[in-house]
């Protein structure tokens, strides 16, 4: 039997109801952008992080399936979302076919993504941390009204660019961003991002690399 592909759970319609209503709820309550872009953007990077590192196909392939799925708890509650989302991800992975060790694979990235309870532990997790946290976009704020900008709309509004690059050579994972910092001055960033970015300093670990960060083309870590 072929092996479940990251393509077909792209296509689930159960994956995508999920993101869609945890993404409608999370817009209600004031958070940005978690839709099926956030999960596509996470997917792609997390595979593209593995596929630079040389990893084996099949490990690229769970990061980008882990990728797509990780926010999937978000339509029960956002808190605990990872955990409810590993749970969720279980009965929809063995219903497609998958074998349980890559399911527990997939399971452990996601319920292991929230810098709040989690931690990277394997490449499949650390790489879907790396891209989940460094998605950090101007089109992911969904206020329109720029004078009720909560910090984290302020944040995401003020980069106005960013990249993730992996460079083998030099042992680096690194995260460049512009910041508008008329918007948003680096330490508003570093306020609601510091636990992130050690969760990527963590997670870059895990894969033998260092994590480096670079704001308006300064170095801060
Ligand atoms: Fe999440
Ligand atoms: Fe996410």
């Amino acid at each position: 039997m072929s092996k479940l592909q990251y393509e077909d759970i792209r296509k689930s319609e159960e994956v995508n109801a999920y993101l869609a209503q945890g993404n409608e709820m999370l817009g209600v309550l004031g958070y940005t952008d978690h839709s099926a872009k956030h999960a596509q953007i996470v997917a792609d990077t997390a595979g593209k992080i593995l596929k630079e590192l040389d990893a084996p196909k099949r490990q690229v392939e769970l990061a980008q399936i882990a990728g797509y799925m990780h926010d999937i708890g978000n339509c029960v509650n956002r808190t605990d979302h990872a955990h409810n989302g590993a749970i969720l991800a279980r009965s929809i992975l063995k219903d497609m076919g998958m074998e349980v060790k890559e399911i527990a694979a997939v399971m452990n990235a996601i319920g292991s993504h929230d810098e709040k309870t989690g931690c990277a532990t394997d490449p499949i997790s650390a790489a879907l941390i790396l891209a989940d946290k460094t998605d950090v976009r101007r089109n992911r704020v969904r206020n329109k009204s720029k004078s009720s900008f909560d910090k984290h709309d302020r944040v995401n509004y003020a980069v106005t660019a960013s990249k993730l690059r992996i460079l083998p050579e030099k042992n680096t994972i690194l995260f460049e961003i512009c910041l508008d910092e008329s918007i948003c001055a680096l330490i508003d960033y570093f306020e609601i991002f510091m636990q992130r970015m050690m969760m990527c300093r963590r997670a870059a670990e895990v894969l033998g690399m260092k994590f480096k960060m670079t704001a308006n083309g300064k170095k801060v870590c």
